[in-house]
């Protein structure tokens, strides 16, 4: 079956690539609002795009009004937020987060979130993650009416003690238990069924074919 995207709507789109592009890593952003009201949500729009200068992406829609969703337009306005990874500890909270809050309320309060302060920037960081990076945004990029892709700059990146070996950077993420978002509404991956294969070298490749 094929999918010519120019003759189908919009919401058909993400269908399609949102349930086929999984799993997905999910960023639970913490930022805060230019009258300091905190907030958290989860984007699954999500992932590391380069180590030099160090950057994730988010992509963000914008709700069916063409209002920027909170996390959206507080990045926008402040230039900071923090990207949380989610453990499966954290997964009803994290879920908590998407609920569809007016702007004006702390859903890391009414959620019961605990948070500490971040070194670099002004919102907070989520204290049971696993892995947190304090970002400042770099390029704002308003692909359409409908969405906005935000790059940040990592400035400061936080790992719990547990999980790295601060030797040799040695990060065990099989132990963190991150959670994917998967297909469809609701749907989530967690304890990855990992198999392991070695990068082939041409050289290698060369020899055994001669
Ligand atoms: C796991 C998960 C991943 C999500 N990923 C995205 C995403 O990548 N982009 C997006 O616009 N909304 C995404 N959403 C929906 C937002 O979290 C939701 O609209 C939320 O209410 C936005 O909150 P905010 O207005 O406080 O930013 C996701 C929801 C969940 C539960």
């Amino acid at each position: 079956m094929q999918f010519d995207f120019s003759r189908l709507a919009a919401a058909d789109r993400y269908k399609l690539m949102s349930a086929s592009i999984t799993p997905r890593p999910i960023a639970w952003v913490t930022s805060l609002s230019k009258a300091g009201i905190r907030n958290a949500a989860p984007y699954s729009f999500f992932n590391m795009m380069s180590a030099e200068p160090p950057l994730v992406a988010l992509g963000l829609m914008r709700r069916p009004d063409g209002a920027y969703k909170d996390t959206c337009a507080n990045i926008l306005e402040t230039g900071e937020f923090v990207v949380n990874l989610v453990a499966e500890a954290d997964l009803d909270a994290m879920n908590f987060t998407c609920i569809d809050a007016p702007p004006g309320i702390d859903e890391l309060h009414a959620g019961a979130i605990e948070t500490v302060a971040s070194i670099d920037v002004a919102p907070p960081r989520i204290v049971s993650a696993p892995v947190s990076m304090e970002c400042r945004l770099k390029h704002r990029i308003d692909v359409s009416d409908a969405s906005t892709v935000v790059l940040g700059e990592v400035t400061v990146f936080h790992i719990d003690d547990r999980f790295v070996d601060g030797e040799r950077l040695h990060v065990d993420a099989a132990a963190m238990g991150l959670m994917a978002r998967m297909h469809g509404a609701g749907w989530y991956a967690r304890r990855p069924d990992m198999v392991r294969r070695d990068r082939p070298a041409w050289a290698d490749f060369c020899e055994q074919a001669r």
